[in-house]
């Protein structure tokens, strides 16, 4: 076998972003589109000669033809041994518990994360550090500057290896493994969770809807919940993982997840419902005719945490994105720990899980984890709740209501436009941040700004800054908004926009979420004249 230096011209903004390069389908399959991205990965990280890498993805369509050419040119680079998932399949909290295992120089993660699949939709592909998590800045800087100037990559000419059978083989130098996607994330969940008393919560009655979204969590949650926990068969729908996810979104949200949470709305709702996405990260948690807000999740994890085995000694701290809302602040402050507030992006909570400053972090957008991985994850969350349910022998809906009567409720929704024009986004946002100094002390519908800024974070462990994270205003009740553009789609551009009001009274804790926002909404709108310049009646998701 013989390896082939390969011309190549430069690929402008092949900039990774907070999840890695994400593009169409068709921009990867281009000729050497994905093959200098793969190259500039081998040379950004440097040191391939004696490096063990991780390799898999979440199984969307180009993921096998993908998985070949990044094997090939792993071999023509020097790695010594890929460990890849049986055919081609991890998901990402499984990659990542992978390279913590086996002590990885790093992996590669093919996915676009909750984005379509398809020859018409979306693709992706990142790097992990050693430590599990999403590469710092200062690798994908250097990936990305190597892209811009890249001439040649390297590649094996070989035939492609058949990855559907469990074992090693080589393919010129490198050895690949191929190992069971499941059974190290598997033997980890044991370890931290009671799997006991699931089971036996289960063997009562307990009865569990998990959409699976035909996305990678299909074999995960079969195999774990299914198999090694009892939950009758049918508790996984949507099981099967579809290169085209069935032609959906697998994005666990009100309008993606319709189906699931049509049943939980039902009159023969089950006990709980719960989904994750496309490379099996995200979740959402839904009782008996309620949806548990991603942020109050994230608080309710904090505050049980103790209940399973894994956390029985409490937490070193918490830590949530900036956007998510206040609800686990009032926990941490109950507790007296740390809560540190960071920029949108799985990867600024790595540091912190590293340096042991917190063990437990979350996103708004249905992303809870802990240090037992170095990203969020889907299926943990999903046990990590029905262990504290099995402790707790209360519903959802009681465990919901018990913790706001404790701590207040944190009313919050999320407002998405999606493909917005880009210069109209970018200017709405540019002349907000022109109206921040003028903002505090004005009072809008009741509320009276006390503060206006636009998010910047410096890293407690390394003292990085990242600035320009999201526009904030702080009102004196305690409510707040967010105005962010998103740095994951690929089509224009969406702005976000995160509303929350608090509520310590308990009587007015079963408004309806967008009734209780009514007047930060319309603040919203008036200070960024969101409809008048996007052309938008209404947002395209509401979660
Ligand atoms: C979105 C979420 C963010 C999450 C990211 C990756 O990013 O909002 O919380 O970390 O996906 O899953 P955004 O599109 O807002 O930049
Ligand atoms: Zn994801």
């Amino acid at each position: 076998m013989t390896i082939r230096e390969i011309a190549t011209t430069p690929f402008p903004g092949q900039k990774p972003g907070t999840s890695g390069l994400r593009k169409k389908v068709r921009q990867f399959k281009e000729p050497h589109y994905l093959e200098n991205f793969v190259q500039c990965i081998f040379d950004g990280v440097g040191d391939m000669e004696g490096a063990t890498l991780v390799l898999g993805g979440d199984g969307r369509y180009y993921n096998r033809e993908a998985v070949q050419i990044i094997l090939k040119m792993a071999a023509a680079n020097g790695v010594t041994k890929m460990v890849v998932g049986q055919n081609g399949i991890l998901s990402t909290p499984a990659a990542s518990c992978l390279i913590r295992k086996l002590e990885a120089k790093g992996g590669i993660i093919l996915s676009a994360s909750h984005n379509p699949g398809g020859p018409n939709y979306d693709f992706g592909i990142k790097y992990n550090a050693d430590n599990g998590g999403p590469a710092p800045e200062t690798i994908t800087d250097a990936i990305y500057a190597l892209t811009q100037k890249i001439s040649q990559y390297r590649i094996l000419d070989a035939t492609d290896i058949d990855l559907s059978e469990i074992g090693e083989v080589s393919l010129g130098g490198m050895r690949v493994e191929i190992v069971d996607p499941v059974r190290e994330y598997r033997r980890l969940m044991k370890e931290l969770f009671d799997f006991k008393k699931i089971k036996k919560l289960f063997k009562d009655g307990f009865r569990l809807r998990f959409d699976a979204m035909h996305a990678v969590t299909g074999p995960y949650s079969t195999d774990i919940l299914e198999r090694k926990l009892g939950a009758p068969k049918g508790t996984v729908i949507n099981a099967e993982p579809l290169e085209d996810f069935g032609g959906h979104h697998p994005d666990p949200n009100p309008v993606h997840a319709r189906e699931l949470f049509d049943i939980m709305f039902s009159d023969d709702a089950p006990d709980m419902g719960a989904a994750s996405d496309g490379d099996g990260d995200r979740n959402i948690i839904l009782g008996r005719g309620m949806y548990v807000a991603p942020s109050d999740s994230l608080a309710v994890l904090a505050a049980n945490a103790h209940l399973a085995p894994g956390y029985k000694d409490g937490l070193a701290g918490v830590a949530r994105s900036m956007p998510t809302s206040g609800a686990v602040d009032r926990v941490a402050a109950e507790v007296g720990m740390p809560c540190f507030e960071t920029p949108t992006g799985w990867k600024y909570f790595g540091n912190l899980l590293d340096a042991g400053k917190v063990s437990l972090c979350g996103e708004e957008s249905a992303g809870t984890g802990s240090d037992h991985v170095r990203e969020k994850d889907g299926l943990w969350a999903v046990l990590m709740w029905l262990n504290i349910l099995a402790e707790r022998q209360e519903s959802i809906a009681e465990i919901m209501r018990a913790h706001w009567r404790t701590y207040g409720r944190n009313f919050y929704s999320r407002h998405d436009y999606e493909a917005v024009d880009s210069d109209a986004a970018n200017k709405l946002m540019d002349d907000l941040r022109a109206k921040l100094p003028t903002l505090t002390g004005q009072t809008f519908e009741g509320e009276t700004v006390t503060s206006a800024d636009d998010f910047s974070y410096t890293d407690p462990v390394d003292g990085s800054v990242t600035s320009k994270q999201g526009i904030r205003i702080q009102f004196e009740s305690g409510a707040r908004l967010v105005y962010r553009l998103s740095g994951t789609g690929t089509e224009g551009a969406t702005l976000r926009v995160y509303l929350e009001r608090y509520e310590a009274n308990p009587a007015n804790h079963e408004l309806e979420t967008q009734v209780a926002l009514q007047s930060i909404i319309t603040i919203a709108d008036q200070l960024a004249e969101i409809g008048k310049r996007t052309g938008r009646v209404e947002p395209d998701v509401i979660s």
